[in-house]
């Protein structure tokens, strides 16, 4: 409400200060922005078909004159029959021919055209899809994470891919409206130039009107962009599965829904503010438009009695005059449609020219020895959202094949220190060293060939569990290695009792599919991450609480093997956790706080007076 009532005043004080100038300035703007979009969609298109498009274009200026035709055609023969009072054969076939030879030209180039318009509208869907998917997977995992490019992302995704075929469509529908204006103007002003004039009278204000009220809408868009996110928001919160739960045992439902219809409420307002400026302009200009018609009638009508129209200029004048009228309404309805379109198609263009956060161009790939050393140096950083800085001066240097163990308080900096380990991030200050090259000349993907990064969100995508875990399907999976994957995770004995083992399709939503507890999936997830991991080129892996959802036993065994078993014993194993139990099953304790490594344990003497000393601390508080 409060969002609207600013709004209102903005509006308000706008309308008041309007002056002619108010009209043109947002009015240019529109032109400017529609024409850059037209050519940026023209552009696509015709990447894709270009005969298609020119005929499409063809068809929709001719199917406007087509109504001019048949005015002129009907007053024609009229005229023709009236004066020789007899209607004789050749004039009927004549006229019956003609129309028939324009129908059936109809009925055959839609007919042959039907097949391509479906296959084009297909291609520029997949088109828009593939641009999508290939920007998302070229940017860098830091843009992904960046909340502000999520919600961009999210829009462009759901509104902008329809977006372009709905430009497309709005720009054939403009194309024939002007057409129609254009030629009826054309036609009535070298009939009988003062009542062509009179026509364009009634038409520019008709026309002046809807770029007007889309200049105008522009100023209420952001506020209805919000409103309208806000009560998916609240949507989801009432009924999507995790959130409507939720509301449900909290009994939030009721309080939800009172701010489901404020929004409603807010909503509505902003759609009769709009309404009643519609109101507004529409009675103006509707008076305007009947005055001129009733001059416009006027004189049409002294030119009937004065006998000074043929029968073939009256066709044409009534065709002409018909194509104006529709034209303008065309024009008005296809402008609407356009601007929405291009809201929409805006995000999409918006979507598509962000930058990654990070910058490779300089960065090159590694070839990294298989015992890589990690040096820390001055770290500083903070979130590209944010200036608050989340770590200061820290330094740290990490052996080959050492089992480290980042601890520290919620918030402390743990995540952040290994994504920027992994490049999702680049320092503001300070740099990390990889086996001697400073991180940012790095290619990430490069990095990540022999890297690993299992982090707190790992979620498994609901596809056959080969594939959810590995990418490929079952039969092409490493048996052997899945095996041991399978056992440090702890998710053997999940899949032992699957009778289609890796070969099941996780989520209850498939025909057979199989749906598994929260600690289950971190379990089957982390399998896959090891999977990974106990690639002969993978040399460092970064667990970030990976462990937080799982029972004591899954616990005990995860550790123990990343302590004991011999295949990690050459790789370097970097992993946050708050359990202070499992901390004797690595070489190193760090211990996050105040945005640098505060402490610095090394050797099982040191690790277990710290293990006990928190141990001791929670033991009093109990
Ligand atoms: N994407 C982000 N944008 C802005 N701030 C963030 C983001 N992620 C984390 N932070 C902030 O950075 C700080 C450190 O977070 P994090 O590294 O996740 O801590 P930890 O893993 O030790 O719990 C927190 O104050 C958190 O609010
Ligand atoms: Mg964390």
């Amino acid at each position: 409400m409060v969002q609207a009532a600013v709004y209102d005043r903005h509006y308000d004080a706008k309308a008041k200060a309007a002056g002619v100038m108010q009209f043109f300035t947002p009015a240019r703007g529109i032109v400017r922005d529609t024409i850059t979009t037209l050519i940026s969609i023209n552009r696509i298109v015709t990447s894709i078909d270009r005969v298609y498009v020119t005929l499409t274009w063809v068809g929709s200026a001719t199917n406007s004159l087509s109504q001019l035709g048949l005015f002129t055609l009907v007053g024609g023969l009229l005229g023709h029959v009236v004066s020789s009072i007899k209607v004789d054969w050749v004039t009927v076939i004549a006229g019956i021919a003609l129309y028939l030879g324009y129908r059936l030209a109809e009925t055959v180039i839609s007919a042959a055209i039907g097949l391509r318009a479906k296959s084009f509208e297909l291609a520029l869907w997949n088109l828009m899809e593939e641009r999508i998917l290939g920007k998302l997977a070229s940017l860098d995992l830091g843009r992904l994470l960046d909340p502000s490019f999520m919600e961009l992302q999210r829009l462009a995704r759901y509104r902008g891919a329809g977006a372009a075929a709905r430009l497309w469509q709005s720009e054939r529908s403009l194309i024939g409206a002007v057409v129609a204006l254009g030629a009826g103007s054309v036609v009535l002003l070298s009939l009988d130039p003062i009542i062509g004039i009179l026509a364009l009278f009634t038409a520019a204000p008709m026309i002046g009107r809807d770029w007007f009220i889309e200049a105008k809408r522009r100023l209420f868009d952001e506020a209805e962009t919000l409103t309208y996110r806000k009560k998916y928001e609240v949507e989801n919160a009432l009924v999507a599965p995790r959130t409507g739960l939720r509301s449900r045992l909290w009994q939030l439902n009721n309080k939800y829904q009172s701010y489901f219809r404020e929004l409603v409420a807010e909503v509505r307002n902003n759609a009769l503010v709009i309404a009643r400026f519609d109101r507004r302009w529409n009675l103006t200009i509707g008076l305007v438009e009947v005055a001129m018609l009733a001059v416009m009638c006027s004189y049409f009508a002294s030119g009937l009695v004065e006998g000074s129209y043929t029968y073939l200029q009256l066709g044409a004048i009534g065709g002409s005059l018909s194509l104006l009228v529709t034209g303008m309404h065309r024009f008005g309805s296809s402008l609407t449609e356009l601007e929405n379109a291009r809201r929409d198609y805006d995000y999409l263009a918006r979507m598509l020219e962000t930058k990654p956060l990070v910058d490779e161009t300089h960065a090159q790939d590694i070839e990294l020895s298989d015992t890589p050393v990690l040096k820390i140096e001055n770290l500083t950083f903070s979130y590209p959202s944010t200036d608050i800085p989340v770590l200061e001066n820290c330094s740290v240097e990490i052996a080959s094949g050492e089992k480290v163990a980042l601890v520290g308080r919620n918030g402390a900096g743990k995540t952040t220190l290994l994504r920027l380990i992994a490049k999702i991030y680049v320092p503001a200050g300070g740099s990390i060293w990889i086996d001697g090259h400073e991180i940012r000349s790095v290619r990430q993907q490069s990095w990540l060939n022999h890297l690993l990064m299992a982090t707190q969100e790992l979620e498994l995508p609901g596809m056959e569990l080969a594939r959810s875990l590995t990418g490929s399907v079952s039969d092409n999976i490493d048996t052997d290695r899945m095996k041991r994957a399978l056992v440090y995770s702890g998710a053997d004995e999940i899949v032992a009792v699957l009778p289609q083992g890796m070969r099941t399709w996780i989520g209850e939503q498939w025909p057979s599919g199989r749906g598994f507890s929260t600690g289950q999936l971190q379990r089957l997830a982390l399998a896959g991450a090891f999977y990974r991991f106990l690639d002969p080129k993978m040399f460092v892996g970064i667990f970030d609480e990976p462990m937080a959802n799982c029972d004591v036993e899954t616990r005990a065994r995860f550790y123990q093997a990343i302590g004991k078993a011999a295949e990690f014993s050459r790789k370097t194993i970097l992993m946050s956790l708050h359990d202070p139990l499992y901390l004797h099953h690595f070489d190193r304790v760090l211990f996050i706080d105040g945005g640098r490594v505060a402490q610095d344990l090394r050797g099982q003497e040191a690790i277990a007076s710290y293990r006990n000393h928190i141990a001791m601390a929670l033991a009093g508080d109990l």
